[in-house]
């Protein structure tokens, strides 16, 4: 793997399906999990094992049928958690145990009630003791964006030393900016140069408390992260984690900018967040980028001219390259002659200049009554003689 490909660690399965309305069951978690592999996800982190049987036995089924992806299972730093985390994907080729903490002193004196050194001790003894059952460990110092700076360094330095080879520095509360969190990352890679030299990832984990959790992800990845954790439609608590299908396009929209490569296979964004909404109780709000229904539609008169004259006009990415079919032009009160046309001629109508005038006048009228304009409506307001031509009924 080149140092400029970001893994891509989705948590669709665990911090998703964490949110209210989200939850799958084993059927449903392994339809997803097929579909994310299809995607290509690197990780896929398939849950949380301890949190009931009926997740242990989620990851163990993903864990045994799903080759392409690492898997991943969360655990507090217990012992507990640690072994079901391991029995759970035993089965894995390339199991991952995900460890968490926290690192704030917030969480670890109302939360937690332990003190700093009992952190670090647990860190420590958590990571050698799920490097007991796999290679693979990753570790998160929970509301890292919350920590003191200094003891943020020093958990990271123990976790390391103890075996942790990934190294997530969550927003656990979705409260950091981008310009800090790349401080951050940058502060840690300099101050532990372990990091650097033994080949660790760092990981973004970002929530959209504030709306940022892509921006912060994205600055994280220009501050040396090299890996992303996300979920399809940004699904996840509260607010959501960072939407998978925004950080893969743009990566890919600003290769230019960001220089890094990703295994995601686009064009499967919007079929895989099809399969989530379908499984899950909602869909993405139409204005979602890149999986929303508005997300490649255009209304305005202006913008409806500029897509017919050339696409590139008012769109970034074309709708195939994420897997929309095609692109939307709605006719609406705001929409200007070319669009009409345009649809009228696609109905296999062809109207001169007058004519496309006064059916202007009547589609102007019409939008201004009704929201949403059927092609049936447009062929009733043709005029007559038009209509007479193709041999549609005249009322
Ligand atoms: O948001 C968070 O801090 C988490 C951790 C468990 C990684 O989801
Ligand atoms: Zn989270």
């Amino acid at each position: 793997m080149t140092q400029n490909h970001i893994v891509f660690f989705d948590t669709t399965l665990r911090d998703g399906e964490q949110s209210p309305g989200c939850s799958m069951t084993t059927q449903e978690k392994l339809t997803m999990a097929h579909a994310l592999e299809d995607l290509g996800v690197d990780v896929l982190e398939a849950g949380f094992a301890v949190a009931s049987e009926g997740d242990f036995a989620a990851i163990s089924t993903i864990a045994q049928a799903i080759r392409k992806p690492k898997i991943a299972s969360l655990a507090r730093a217990k012992q507990e958690d640690i072994e079901l985390a391991g029995r759970s994907v035993e089965h894995a080729d390339r199991p991952r145990i995900h460890v968490f903490l926290a690192s704030s002193d917030l969480h670890l004196e109302y939360k937690l009630k332990i003190s700093r050194q009992e952190a670090l001790d647990r860190t420590a003894e958590s990571i050698r003791l799920a490097r007991s059952f796999v290679e693979d460990v990753e570790f998160s110092p929970e509301d890292a964006t919350r920590s003191d700076r200094n003891f943020l360094v020093e958990m990271v330095r123990v976790a390391i030393e103890a075996g942790a080879t990934t190294i997530n520095m969550p927003d656990t509360v979705g409260y950091t900016t981008p310009d800090e969190y790349a401080r951050m990352f940058r502060e840690v890679r300099e101050r532990i140069p372990a990091v650097d030299a033994e080949n660790i990832i760092l990981s973004a984990h970002c929530h959209d408390d504030l709306g940022l959790a892509v921006a912060n992800s994205l600055a994280a990845i220009q501050a040396g992260a090299r890996q992303v954790e996300c979920a399809i439609n940004g699904i996840g608590e509260r607010a959501g984690n960072a939407a998978l299908e925004e950080l893969a396009a743009a990566l890919y929209v600003r290769k230019d900018y960001y220089g890094v490569d990703t295994s995601i296979k686009l064009e499967k964004l919007y079929p895989t967040s099809e399969v989530l909404g379908q499984i899950i109780t909602f869909k993405p709000s139409p204005n979602k980028a890149i999986v929303g229904t508005n997300a490649f539609a255009h209304e305005s008169g202006i913008h409806q001219h500029g897509m017919l004259a050339n696409p590139l006009c008012y769109e970034i990415m074309t709708p195939a390259s994420v897997g929309v079919a095609k692109t939307n032009l709605v006719l609406g009160k705001h929409s200007g002659r070319a669009a009409l046309r345009d649809r009228l001629e696609k109905l296999g109508f062809t109207l001169d200049r007058d004519e496309l005038q006064q059916t202007y006048y009547r589609f102007v009228a019409l939008a201004d009554r009704k929201k949403n304009i059927y092609d049936q409506d447009l062929i009733k307001i043709l005029p007559d003689a038009i209509r007479e031509r193709r041999g549609e009924p005249v009322v």
